[in-house]
């Protein structure tokens, strides 16, 4: 199977960053990976709306917009509207206590859901909203950094899964996220993943179309 390439935008020049779009975009990215943080969730603070909103004018391909923010149903709408296509928010409650409202939320704005599951996350927490979720979203780091390393424990989370998934005749897209790269591409997608974000695997080299190729060929 032939996975979706998501790049990271949280690894590109910041300063830069339409043109990383654009270039990005032009070196065969299938989706646009958007992190954002909000410095309670996850420490780190990245970008709001306002920049979203200069990304989507960069490019028609798909926002895969990640929210690793406390209480994301209070800024969906504002999300929708800077022209995010996915919006993915994490499982967990520490970040949204109303997980099936708030995917439901997601649905009645027109944009597609997806649900996030951190390492610790068990699948238990989402077996009873998968048939809301578009996308299923499995962290292969702890969320919060780009250019961390792969966690492998994750492989048998992602193939339970896709297993639950079939056995419900479900078929969302499985996405990982986290530490990425030539070497973990064939493993996860053998698990049952068909869509990979990559940061630093791309944004970190020098031409983003071969670091692409590369990616979608070590996935072979
Ligand atoms: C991590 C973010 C990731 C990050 C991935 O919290 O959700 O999307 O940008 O970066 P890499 O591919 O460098 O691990
Ligand atoms: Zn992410």
């Amino acid at each position: 199977m032939r996975p979706l390439i998501a790049p990271s935008v949280l690894a590109a020049d910041f300063g830069r960053l339409a043109d990383e779009v654009r270039t990005v975009d032009a070196a065969g990215a299938d989706w646009i990976h958007v992190d954002i943080m909000d410095g309670r969730f996850v420490p780190e603070i990245s970008f709001g709306p306002a920049v979203v909103k200069a990304i989507r004018r960069a490019t028609e391909k798909p926002l895969n917009v990640h929210l690793m923010v406390v209480e994301p149903e209070r800024s969906l709408k504002a999300y929708a509207d800077a022209g995010a296509d996915h919006l993915l928010v994490q499982a967990e409650p520490g970040s949204t206590v109303h997980l099936h409202r708030t995917l439901s939320q997601v649905r009645e704005l027109g944009r597609r859901p997806g649900v996030v599951i951190d390492p610790a996350t068990p699948i238990a927490w989402i077996e009873h909203v998968l048939h809301l979720c578009d996308i299923i979203l499995v962290m292969t780091v702890n969320p919060g950094f780009g250019g961390q390393t792969f966690l492998p424990e994750m492989l048998p989370k992602i193939a339970a899964l896709r297993a639950l998934c079939r056995e419900r005749s479900l078929a969302p897209h499985i996405e990982v996220d986290g530490g990425q790269d030539r070497d973990t591409v064939a493993k996860v997608v053998e698990a049952g993943a068909d869509v990979i974000v990559a940061g630093t695997a791309i944004f970190g080299e020098p031409d983003y179309a071969a670091a692409i190729k590369t990616i979608r060929e070590s996935a072979a």
